[in-house]
């Protein structure tokens, strides 16, 4: 168990709140950030996400083991790359151009033609990047967790290239209640993506692995 992991989750939307009250409904320590001062969410973070620290992003990230980016695709240029390098970092965005805008470094080659978490892992290219807890809507992702060995506990894919991130993200992925699918390395998880086989789902993991066997075995 990496029970030190400490988590920094950007993005204090929609998603972002969800992933750190499951984190700390699992014993992980979570600051929170926005792009702008802690202050301005303190209030609504004790209310919503009682236990989170809000800090700035820098400070966050500085101290975190695994950072999880939930902020839009279109914001994430926004990032510094430096201060991210030695991290493990959960890519949870997804490119939706008709929230996006057309990204072009998202199109670049066809989306299809490589995984958005691909192009997300070469600007990062000093931390550890995975894919996950990007294809399961927020509602779902808090309402659905359950605890390890409930019979209706559903599952979550994860992809890395990065063994050590991955077995460490797996590993959040159950803390927070889902049972981790590891797909392969970041190409895999294309599967992952909007259009793909599980995107929206909230499936058990026989339903999930008949989602994603071929598909994600044709990526490794
Ligand atoms: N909504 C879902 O159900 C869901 C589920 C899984 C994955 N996702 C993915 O997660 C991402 C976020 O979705 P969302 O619906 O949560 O978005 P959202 O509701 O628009 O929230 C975005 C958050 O990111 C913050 N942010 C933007 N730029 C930032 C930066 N540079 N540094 C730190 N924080 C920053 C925003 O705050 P400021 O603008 O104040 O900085 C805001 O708190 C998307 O890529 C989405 O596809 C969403």
């Amino acid at each position: 168990m990496r029970n030190k992991d400490r988590l920094a989750v950007l993005g204090a939307g929609h998603v972002g709140p969800v992933i750190a009250r499951l984190a700390i409904a699992a014993g992980y320590p979570v600051a929170i950030a926005t792009s702008g001062d802690p202050d301005d969410i303190a209030l609504i973070t004790e209310l919503v996400i009682p236990g989170a620290r809000p800090r700035w992003a820098g400070d966050a990230i500085a101290d975190a083991d695994i950072v999880v980016l939930a902020i839009p695709l279109h914001r994430f240029a926004e990032l510094d790359p430096g201060r991210l390098a030695g991290k493990i970092v959960v890519d949870a965005m997804n490119y939706w151009p008709a929230s996006d805008g057309v990204l072009t470094a998202f199109e670049d080659g066809g989306a299809s033609s490589r995984g958005s978490s691909e192009i997300v892992a070469r600007r990062l290219a000093g931390s550890a990047v995975v894919k996950a807890l990007n294809h399961i809507g927020y509602h779902e992702l808090e309402d659905r967790a359950r605890p390890a060995g409930a019979p209706d506990r559903r599952a979550a894919g994860l992809a890395g290239d990065d063994p050590a991130a991955v077995a460490a993200v797996a590993e959040l992925t159950s803390r927070l209640g889902y049972d981790p699918v590891r797909l392969g390395g970041l190409r895999a998880g294309r599967v992952l993506q909007p259009g793909g086989p599980v995107f929206g789902q909230v499936l058990t993991l026989p339903e999930f692995e008949r989602a994603v066997h071929e598909e994600a075995r044709s990526l490794r």
